[in-house]
């Protein structure tokens, strides 16, 4: 089992998950973040190469999450990749996404140079976030407007929550050995937006509703927001390819790596509530929503 672990994005919504959970393990992982906050978190940045030395220093197995505000994951983490293999770190986990093959952009070609380099290597590769709803761009529609706006028709989507993604990170980073692959997450069933939609107002007592918008109406409605054109019509061409059936896929991949079945819709929304109910002070990060 890897001794000392990091876990980058350490912050952020699979990371904090993984600490988590390693501490339930017994384990003390190290926190990385460009902004630590307390002792327990340390000073990582993959565009600052001075970083890299205490981060890496007797560390045996990483948590890789891209960085979120570049398209070039590898230009962009090959530096601190390197200078981790330097260091002596022998296994590397990846927070890749469903969409992105092997070779392909963004985290597409960090999961090639795993292969190609790192001695253990995982690539995770979930589906759409549940927390999507709960703590990004759906959030605030759902609880002020009761409505969610999608441009995904009837597509359905195997939406997975971040703590099962994060429960496959942790086993892989603990266990004994790695097989050296990737694993497409997603939750227990495929369903469209109208059901997520029909859950949440189940169990909120009030009509949520779906908005069918066309993938020029959900543009539009992206710029309207604050979006740049360019990053709003993206955006919105990925409900585009949901509507198409990309996403309409369910695995055992988190039944397989955790021992668990992954959280149903119905559980999350329990388990969120307050996300819809509660007005919270925290900013939407919409440019952190894409699976890609
Ligand atoms: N949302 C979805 O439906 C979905 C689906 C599939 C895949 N994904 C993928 O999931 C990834 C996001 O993972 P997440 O949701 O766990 O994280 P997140 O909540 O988006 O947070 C991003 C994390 O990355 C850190 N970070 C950003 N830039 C950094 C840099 N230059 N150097 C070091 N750390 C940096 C942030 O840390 P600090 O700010 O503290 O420094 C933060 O901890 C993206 O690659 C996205 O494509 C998302």
């Amino acid at each position: 089992m890897p001794k000392n672990i990091l876990i980058t994005g350490g912050t952020g919504k699979t990371g904090s998950r993984v600490v988590k959970q390693l501490h339930a393990k017994g384990l003390a992982p190290r926190v990385g973040t460009r902004r630590p906050r307390n002792k327990d978190e340390m000073r990582f940045d993959w565009s600052d190469l001075s970083t890299f030395t205490d981060a890496f220093e007797g560390v045996r197995a990483i948590y890789l999450v891209a960085p979120t505000d570049t398209v070039d994951s590898l230009g962009a983490m090959q530096p601190g990749l390197e200078a981790a293999l330097a260091a002596g770190v022998q296994r590397f986990v990846l927070l890749s996404a469903s969409s992105l093959e092997e070779g392909g952009p963004m985290m597409g070609a960090v999961h090639a140079w795993l292969r190609s380099n790192a001695p253990e290597w995982s690539v995770l590769r979930p589906t759409w976030f549940m927390q999507n709803f709960s703590e990004l761009h759906h959030r605030d529609p759902i609880r002020d407007e009761s409505a969610i706006h999608t441009a995904t028709e009837d597509g359905r989507v195997g939406f997975i929550d971040a703590g099962d993604i994060a429960a496959c990170a942790t086993a892989l980073l603990v266990t004994p050995s790695v097989k050296d692959t990737d694993y497409m997450l997603t939750g227990p069933e495929a369903i469209s937006y109208d059901v997520v939609a029909e859950t949440l107002s189940n169990q909120l007592g009030r009509k949520i509703t779906h908005h069918r918008l066309t993938v020029d109406e959900l543009t539009e409605r992206h710029q309207s927001l604050g979006l740049p054109e360019e990053y709003a019509q993206t955006l919105a061409a990925m409900d585009g390819v949901i509507a198409g059936g990309s996403e309409d896929r369910v695995t055992d991949s988190v039944l397989k790596l955790t021992g668990s079945r992954p959280t149903s819709i119905d559980q999350f929304v329990q388990q969120n509530m307050e996300a819809w109910t509660q007005r919270k002070d925290i900013k939407i990060r919409v440019a952190e929503t894409a699976n890609m």
